[in-house]
């Protein structure tokens, strides 16, 4: 399987920081072994689809709105995205669960609404450090995939544990290969061999200097990557080493 290597911008970067960012990733983007993703902020999704045509760097939002048209002020929907040239949504972020109290259900429904619209949905699950400490975080993670996942899913998961996003502190390698191995089996579980063919991802500091070792553990199909996709240098290297 290869390896996806997302790069998720938040809310970062203006037109004049994103132009030589999209630039540099274009201009060392071929020959990569791995596939390359950018989700940049609505502001930034036409810009970036006529910087990356021609380019194998495909393009992706963060967030859809469950319905595909309607009253629903500053939301966004599926279908907006793909018309915008996005191939991949994120889902069910932690920090969109956090700020905008986003429940399973409502993940649910909106990789549902991304589906109908022909993009493919990568969903957000992950324990906060607390769960962790209580010995929790399969079973967090595993009610998480339960509840947000459709029926027939067919999109990527990015497991991002909540205290290790943006704080340069990382699980074990043993602590990740087994979360990994656990949603695997709740996948194949459900999905059969559909659930086989899920790349599931990591999330949380993942950086030039640990994307090595972490693309190279049991069932890590790739990466989602927050501050180190902000920057040419550093996304590359990570989607080298995948
Ligand atoms: P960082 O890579 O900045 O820790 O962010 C991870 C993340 O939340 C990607 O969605």
């Amino acid at each position: 399987m290869r390896r996806l290597i997302a790069g998720n911008w938040k809310m970062n970067l203006l037109r004049a920081e994103a132009e030589p960012l999209l630039a540099s990733l274009c201009a060392g983007a071929a020959g990569l072994e791995c596939d390359l993703l950018v989700c940049p902020p609505a502001t930034l999704l036409s810009l970036a689809a006529m910087a990356l045509s021609g380019s194998p760097i495909a393009l992706g939002g963060q967030d859809c709105h469950a319905a595909a048209r309607g009253a629903h002020t500053g939301d966004i929907a599926a279908p907006m995205l793909r018309d915008a040239g996005a191939r991949y949504v994120i889902v069910g972020h932690s920090e969109r669960r956090a700020d905008h109290r986003e429940t399973d259900a409502d993940v649910r429904a909106k990789a549902e609404a991304a589906v109908a619209a022909g993009l493919v949905p990568i969903v957000c699950v992950g324990e906060s450090e607390s769960e962790r400490m209580a010995g929790r975080a399969e079973s967090v993670v595993g009610r998480q995939l339960d509840l947000s996942l459709p029926d027939g899913f067919a999109g990527a998961i990015a497991y991002e544990p909540v205290w290790a996003i943006g704080t340069g502190r990382i699980p074990s390698a043993e602590e990740i290969a087994s979360m990994h191995l656990h949603i695997r089996s709740r996948l194949t579980g459900r999905f059969g061999a559909a659930g086989a063919a899920v790349r599931i991802l990591y999330g949380g500091s993942v950086k030039p200097d640990n994307a090595g070792s972490l693309l190279r553990l049991p069932e890590v199909g790739g990466a989602l990557v927050g501050g180190a996709s902000l920057d040419a240098v550093s996304f590359l290297a990570i989607a080298r080493a995948g």
